[in-house]
This record gives structure tokens, sequence and C-alpha cells, in this order.
């Protein structure tokens, strides 16, 4: 197959390996990537937020299948266009990639599927504000409605910093306050045609930027899978009371859900309840589910692009556990630095080990780190202190001034 992956990141550069596994040879192309991409599809240097771009590529080269990986291009649109021009693409359209892109429109699609989830109040002033979080009490969760990088929750039992938070998203649009919803975090992704659903298996991330869950919340500093401390029919619950009705209701609503349905969910004392939903791969988990994946990629995101899920056999995964771990540019995420040299990763990289590209380019011989996420290493073994073993023996040879990573990734699990 030709195929087309848009995104530049750790999660992309996932996809293109694992698609490189895949039996049948394809010929695979990113846009923009980076340069661990490169060395893995040909790159393709355009705006990938922008849908007549994506589109007008697609067609040229004569894409069978488009991967759409982060979510801004998904609220821009990119896949609608794709779409009306006839290209099969793995993503929402713009009206159901509001799931991710508006937490208030996500509650309220919960809502009427009867899916459960925390309380919230959408609040559009102070003195709303005020009042919602009189009624949560302390731990505040106050949230951005829109899309903000991972920047827009913050939960904290100061009062005074959940009111500057709120007061500054307040400038750009509405801000939602949620009951705080405490219990372990698990993701899990549903791959869905519109109507069908098929899970893949679950990973926990590493949200905050340091050991012990401590520092700054992040875009993900480390992941693995699978959760051996899972009970037996925690997917089976989660696709019937979460992905199924989800699912069902967009359609309802004339917005059918075609892509990767991201469930983040925490198990509270009284069930299973949703924290987010994301309309993409999640970056790092990715890394941990696709390494796991032994069954062939393409045809599964394929038959999900043209709705045909219901007809090919479900995912298989390795009963070899796999976890990844971020290397991060120093200041991440406050302040990244960038365009430092970054040595090492040939050495890192082995049989059981490999390397995701997230923020790298060359300058002349040089490889450079260029953002806030570097890379994530991903190392497997048949139990998790093998696995570790390997991942923190494989970071330690990675040269990055100033760079850090968490300590405790998988520590204490199976
Ligand atoms: P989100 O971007 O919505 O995933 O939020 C980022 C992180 O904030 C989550 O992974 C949780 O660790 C935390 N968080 C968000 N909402 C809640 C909540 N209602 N209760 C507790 N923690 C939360
Ligand atoms: N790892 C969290 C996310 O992808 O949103």
């Amino acid at each position: 197959m030709k195929i087309l992956v848009v995104g530049s990141g750790a999660r992309e550069h996932t996809i293109i390996q694992a698609l490189r596994r895949d039996p049948e040879k394809h010929q695979l192309w990113a846009a923009p990537g980076n340069a661990g991409i490169a060395a893995d599809a040909e790159v393709v240097a355009l705006n990938a937020t922008n849908p007549k771009v994506v589109t007008e590529f697609a067609v040229s080269a004569d894409i069978d299948l488009v991967i759409i990986g982060p979510e801004a291009p998904l609220v821009a649109g990119v896949a609608d266009r794709l779409r009306k021009a006839g290209v099969a693409v793995f993503g929402p359209s713009a009206d159901a990639a509001a799931l991710e892109g508006s937490k208030a429109f996500a509650k309220e699609v919960m809502a009427a599927a009867g899916v459960p989830t925390g309380q919230a109040w959408n609040v559009s002033d102070r003195t709303g504000l005020l009042e919602a979080l009189e009624r949560t009490g302390a731990p505040y969760v106050v949230k951005a409605d829109g899309l903000a990088s991972g920047k827009g929750v913050l939960v904290t039992d100061n009062k005074d910093h959940a009111i500057e938070h709120a007061e500054f998203y307040l400038q750009h649009g509405d801000v939602l306050v949620e009951e705080f919803l405490a219990g372990p975090e698990v993701s899990l992704f549903f791959l869905s045609d519109g109507t069908t659903v098929m899970p893949l298996t679950p990973a926990q991330d590493y949200k905050r930027a340091f050991d012990n869950d401590e520092g700054p919340n992040t875009g993900g500093m480390g992941a693995y899978s699978p959760l051996p401390w899972l009970d037996e029919g925690f997917i089976d619950t989660v696709q019937q009371q979460i992905a199924e009705p989800t699912i069902r209701e967009m359609a309802q609503r004339g917005t059918p859900f075609v892509g990767l349905l991201y469930c983040g969910l925490v198990i509270t004392d009284t069930g299973i309840k949703v924290i987010e939903f994301n309309v993409r791969f999640g970056d790092p988990e990715t890394q941990v589910v696709l390494a796991r994946l032994s069954s062939p990629l393409a045809p599964l995101l394929y038959a999900a692009a043209t709705e045909v899920l219901q007809s090919v056999e479900a995912p298989v995964f390795s009963d070899d556990v796999a976890l990844t771990i971020v290397l991060a540019s120093e200041g991440y995420p406050e302040d990244p630095q960038s365009g430092r040299v970054l040595t090492g990763l040939d050495e890192a990289s082995g049989d059981s080990v490999s390397i995701a590209h997230a923020a790298t380019a060359w300058d002349g011989e040089e490889l450079l780190a260029t953002g806030g996420r570097v890379v994530s290493v991903v190392a497997m073994g048949s139990d998790f202190s093998k696995a570790r073993a390997l991942g923190y023996a494989a970071i330690g040879k990675i040269g990055l001034e100033g760079s850090h990573f968490r300590s405790d990734i998988a520590q204490g699990i199976g």
C-alpha cells in the first residue's frame, strides 16, 4: 500500500516502524516527519494542518491510506477534505474530532450516551468559576475547553492557583471545573469505523515530569503495557460501557467517528470513569502498544478507514512486555531548550530496544534535539525487570546536555 503518515513525533515514527514490520511491503511517506522518520519513510515538507495542501499531495502521490497522527490536523478538517477527494483516511472528521477539541462537547456526548465520567461545570466568567470551585472543593480540577497542547489542565489543592489558571483560559473561551477523580489511570485505544469498535491493548502513561509523579503535567514521560494489575474483563467493560455507547451516539448525531478513540480512564472506587477522550493515538502509549502488536497494522487501519472493520481479524499482541522512556530537553515542559547535539542513538538501539524520534533534525553531520520530548526509548522483554534493565541501559548511552528522563517507568510492575 502507499501510505502517508501525517505528523512529526515519536507516535508517528512508531506507526511507521510498525508499518515496516507488516509482511506486505508498503511505500511510506511522512509529512512533515523528523530526522528519525526520514530514515524509514520519504519525508515531505508540507503544512500538515492545511487540509488543501495535504489533500493535494495525497492525490498527486496516489496515496491509498492517510493516517493522521496529531489532533491539530483533525480539528482543522484535514480528514474531511481527504475523504471528499476520495482518499481513505484513518482519522475523524472535524465534527467528530470535537470529542477532543472541546471538553464541554465530550461531556455532552457522554451524558447523552450514559458514559460514566466526573461531574463538571462549564463556566464562562469569574462568578461561575467561584461557584463551581466552591461546589467541588479541593483538589481542584480546571480545564480549558479547547485544545491547549496538554497545558490546559491544572489539578491543584491551591484555590488561588486554580483561579489564576482558569482566568487565563477564560480570556480565550469557556473553562470546565471538574470533580476530582481518584484512582489509577489507564489509556485504552479503540479502532472505529463509525459503527464497529475494536480494542487495542491497555497502557499506562506517566504524565508528570519527574519521578514519583512530581512536577508539572507533560505530554507524557513514559508508558508501559500490558497492565498485569488490571481486572480480567476490564477491556470488555470499557468497550461496552464507554466505547460502544460513545460511537453509537456520534453516529446518531450524524457525525460518525472513524479513527482511533483514545479512552483516558480512571479506576475509581465507584467504577471506571472517563477522564478525557482523545481522537488519535496517544503519545507515548502508542510506542508500547504497537511494540507489542504482532499482527499487521495497515490492514486494520485501512479496514477502519473504509468502514469494514467487522470483516478483519482482531489484532494480536505479544505476551512480552514493553516500556518506553522519554528523553526530554532541559527545561521541558515549561521552556525546553532546542538545538543541542544529540549523540549515542546507534549505540542505544539493539535487538530488544528501538528508538522513536520525536524532535530531531540533522544539521550537517550533527543530529540536533529540536524540541521538548526528543526521543522515546522502547524496550521489550519477557518481564518488566528485564525490559527496564534494557531500557535504562540504553537511555544511559544517549548524550544530550541538560536532558532529563524519569527513572521510575514501570517500576514495581509485574
Ligand atoms: P487531560 O488532559 O484531561 O488528560 O488531563 C491531564 C491529566 O490531569 C490527567 O491524565 C490526570 O492525571 C489529571 N486529571 C484530569 N482530570 C482529572 C480529574 N477529574 N481528576 C483527577 N485528575 C485529573
Ligand atoms: N499521552 C497522552 C496523550 O497522548 O494525550
